[in-house]
């Protein structure tokens, strides 16, 4: 089901005309009042902490953009209702959307593999009914897949190797990029996103600062993004249609990410204590040996050079 929904524009609950799009336009960017500018940035999970820092970004440099999100005490101006889980949708009045991103998402691996019909049903079957309408409409659209697309038994996977998915998640991911072949989309996989408000970090933030002990993994890695990187680098790709990769610059343990985080704190090091995990009973999130992808293909469509460690924690606060 989606909705508009706004503060500023008391509107019916159920439509979505054309009239409606024309005035929510007009609220967000005075200049872009036609419906038929098609200009509008539209971000399918615009609460996630992709979607989030996206529809800021945007907002920022003052493009229309309107946000999606199924909390109802979320819906406010610039944000649309939608659930992935029962999609039924006017979209006639959408033709103004220039890109569709895709964010959302059940991203959690373990409920990915725990409930994978209910999930599917998001991830792919929803996901793919939002794009085929508004790819009829002309929409470009951005789809955020991820590195789990492949095994992890090898470093740098390219954009054309084969993928070889071994959670749900990932399975779920690579149905989806086959399922949006034919709608030209722009498909991004990207490694671990990591931002100033990821739940993980923030507590060991907190730890560290509190002088408590954190005990980061030493035997899982990852290949982190910084999130303002990414944030910055997706609209780069957005007139890019095919597969791109986003990646850290190499493979990290959990425990360097801790110890980076306790020096940028200017933490006492010896707070950080590393332990390995070993293989966890049960194939919820096989063991990966590596999480790097090859990405240099797509460094030439952007401004940015590709970010390492160091770049992680460049603009949080302390
Ligand atoms: N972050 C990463 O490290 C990373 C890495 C690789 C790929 N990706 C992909 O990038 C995308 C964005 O990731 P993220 O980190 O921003 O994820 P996130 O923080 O988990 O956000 C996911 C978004 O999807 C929404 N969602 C979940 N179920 C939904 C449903 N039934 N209907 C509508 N919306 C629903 C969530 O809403 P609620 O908050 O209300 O649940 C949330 O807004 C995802 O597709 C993810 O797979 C992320």
């Amino acid at each position: 089901m989606m909705r508009w929904f706004t503060q500023a524009l008391p509107l019916c609950a159920t439509t979505c005309s054309r009239s409606v799009l024309a005035r929510a336009l007009a609220a967000v960017h005075p200049a872009k009042t036609r419906v038929t500018d098609r200009s509008l940035q539209l971000i399918l999970g615009a609460d996630g902490a992709i979607g989030c820092s996206l529809m800021r970004h945007f907002r920022n440099a003052g493009c229309p953009v309107l946000g999606t999100t199924r909390r109802p005490d979320c819906l406010e101006d610039q944000m649309l209702y939608v659930d992935l889980a029962d999609v039924t949708l006017d979209w006639d009045a959408l033709e103004a959307v220039e890109t569709a991103w895709l964010c959302a998402s059940v991203t959690s691996i373990a409920e990915c593999a725990s409930r994978p019909d209910q999930t599917r049903a998001v991830n792919v079957d929803g996901v793919c009914q939002v794009a085929e309408k508004l790819s009829e409409v002309g929409a470009q659209i951005v789809f955020l897949s991820s590195s789990l697309v492949f095994d992890g038994r090898a470093p740098f996977y390219c954009p054309d190797s084969q993928v070889c998915p071994r959670t749900e998640y990932g399975r779920q991911k690579v149905e989806v990029e086959q399922r949006l072949g034919s709608m030209n989309p722009v498909v991004i996989r990207l490694t671990k996103v990591l931002g100033p408000q990821h739940p993980l970090l923030m507590g060991w933030q907190t730890s560290l600062q509190e002088g408590r002990v954190i005990r980061p993994y030493s035997d899982r890695v990852i290949a982190p993004l910084p999130l303002d990187w990414v944030v910055r680098a997706l609209p780069q790709l957005a007139d890019s249609p095919g597969i791109h990769h986003l990646s850290g610059d190499q493979d990290i343990s959990w425990s360097l990410v801790g110890e980076a985080l306790a020096e940028h704190l200017g933490a006492d090091l010896s707070l950080v204590q590393p332990v390995a995990i070993g293989q966890p009973g049960g194939d919820l999130e096989p063991v990966r040996k590596y999480a790097t992808l090859d990405m240099s293909a797509t460094l030439n469509a952007l401004d940015l050079t590709q970010p390492s460690l160091g770049d992680l924690f460049n603009n949080w606060g302390r």
